[in-house]
């Protein structure tokens, strides 16, 4: 079977009748960024199926414009927190956080390539105002003192969940206090899987939002864990521009003032979070005010957001093209180097291909083409090896975590779609 027919294969199977799962068991719902992604897949073979997980995602959008991470289409005894323990939801149950905000950028992409042209100008003009509520949303409750960069309140925010730039700051939330049972270890190995103490405080959190009656500006004021995540800003900085450009086409009328603003925010502070030790941008703990001096590959992403200058994309460029070499698989979702690298366990250390693409167009937008290319030859060798599986080992490419998972396969089949792949079969 070609392996395009494999990655269609798996999308058909995680489709639940509009949304698609990340894989069946361990994620039996909608995962926001994991829908953005995976609907870029469905459009080479399925575009009407494609537009179709925007518009049921955005039906679970809160009234005041947050896009939940995770969306409970429905029951499920095969994951841990579900809708009872988040107690949130607009419409439809769900979490309480966001996730990286790259439906913009997606949209975009996807409204580019469609080929039915009148589909996608309606899938887009009924997005837009969606899109638009949801960007500003960002701006206004994550940046209520307009600092120009937004900040993020749990580590699952950030989609990277178990980095290790959020020791630091997760260490200083309690523990919850009443039993539960996780699922993901009936699933999964444990040895690529977080550990209990980190766990404990996950759910602190969880249950904090819902004691706190999700109200933004207690939660602003007192949650116990508050970062600035540079892979949240920067793919909110990308999106923002690439919201502006199709509203600038689509969207006549809908008050884009509060996205500019933000946009003009950013680009002027995040050079506050350039370390020029390690050329790359920090992560930064807005509670103890110190920077996170991991280098995992949020820190890399404002070159995806079109954040540095010529010569901090010079230096990254360089940074890069080490990181990539530093582990037979990389780009290693924590650099080699750092103690806390572990190569096979979930965001220490091993290769995640959305985020390689990320990397990748990052490096296209500056001009290092040849490298955006290794980048992307590197994601191909995971996916060669073993498959559509959720993460990779850096140093022995063993997919790892869930297997016939959607986002690489939607991954494969938006970029690596080419003469020269071949991908697994
Ligand atoms: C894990 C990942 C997160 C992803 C979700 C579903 O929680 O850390 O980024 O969205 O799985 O795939």
């Amino acid at each position: 079977m070609a392996w395009q027919d494999d990655a269609a294969r798996i999308l058909l199977a995680n489709d639940r009748d509009g949304h698609t799962v990340p894989t069946d068991g361990l994620y039996p719902f909608q995962w926001s960024w994991d829908s953005a992604i995976t609907a870029l897949g469905w459009l080479t073979f399925d575009e009407a199926r494609a537009w179709r997980e925007g518009a049921v995602m955005f039906d679970g959008q809160w009234e005041n414009g947050m896009l939940p991470h995770i969306l409970f289409h429905g029951d499920s005894s095969t994951y841990f927190p579900g809708p009872d323990v988040w107690g949130g939801g607009h419409r439809i149950p769900s979490s309480a956080i966001s996730q990286p905000p790259v439906w913009a950028t997606t949209i975009r992409k996807m409204y580019e390539a469609a080929k039915d042209r009148s589909l996608a100008e309606a899938s887009v003009r009924t997005l837009l105002p969606m899109l638009v509520d949801y960007h500003d949303w960002w701006y206004r409750e994550r940046d209520p003192e307009e600092t120009g960069l937004v900040r993020s309140f749990h580590p699952w925010e950030s989609g990277m969940d178990n980095s290790p730039a959020w020791d630091e700051p997760l260490a200083r939330v309690p523990p919850v206090e009443w039993e539960y049972q996780r699922r993901d270890l009936g699933h999964v190995d444990s040895s690529e899987r977080p550990h209990k103490p980190e766990y404990d405080r996950f759910l602190y959190l969880v249950d904090f939002y819902k004691k706190n009656d999700f109200d933004p500006e207690r939660i602003y004021k007192d949650c116990p864990y508050r970062v600035i995540d540079v892979g949240i800003v920067s793919i909110l900085h990308r999106a923002s521009q690439d919201l502006l450009a199709l509203c600038g086409e689509l969207g006549g009328g809908l008050d884009v003032a509060g996205i500019e603003a933000g946009l003009e925010g950013t680009a002027e502070a995040i050079h506050s979070l350039w370390s020029e030790s390690d050329s790359c941008f920090l992560n930064y703990d807005d509670i103890a005010d110190e920077p996170l001096k991991v280098r995992t590959t949020a820190t890399i992403l404002p070159l995806f957001g079109g954040l540095a200058t010529a010569e901090q994309a010079n230096r990254m460029a360089e940074t890069i093209d080490e990181w990539l070499r530093a582990s037979a698989f990389g780009v290693a979702s924590t650099h080699p180097a750092e103690a806390s690298y572990e190569p096979q366990r979930y965001w220490r250390g091993p290769v995640w291909p959305h985020i390689n693409w990320m990397i990748s167009l990052g490096l296209e937008k500056y001009g290092f083409d040849e490298l955006a290319e290794d980048v992307r030859i590197a994601t191909k060798k995971c996916i060669d090896k073993t498959g559509f599986w959720e993460y990779y080992d850096a140093d022995s490419g063993k997919g790892c975590g869930g297997d016939e998972f959607s986002w690489p396969a939607a991954v494969a089949l938006h970029w690596l779609d080419d003469e020269s792949a071949s991908c697994a079969s």
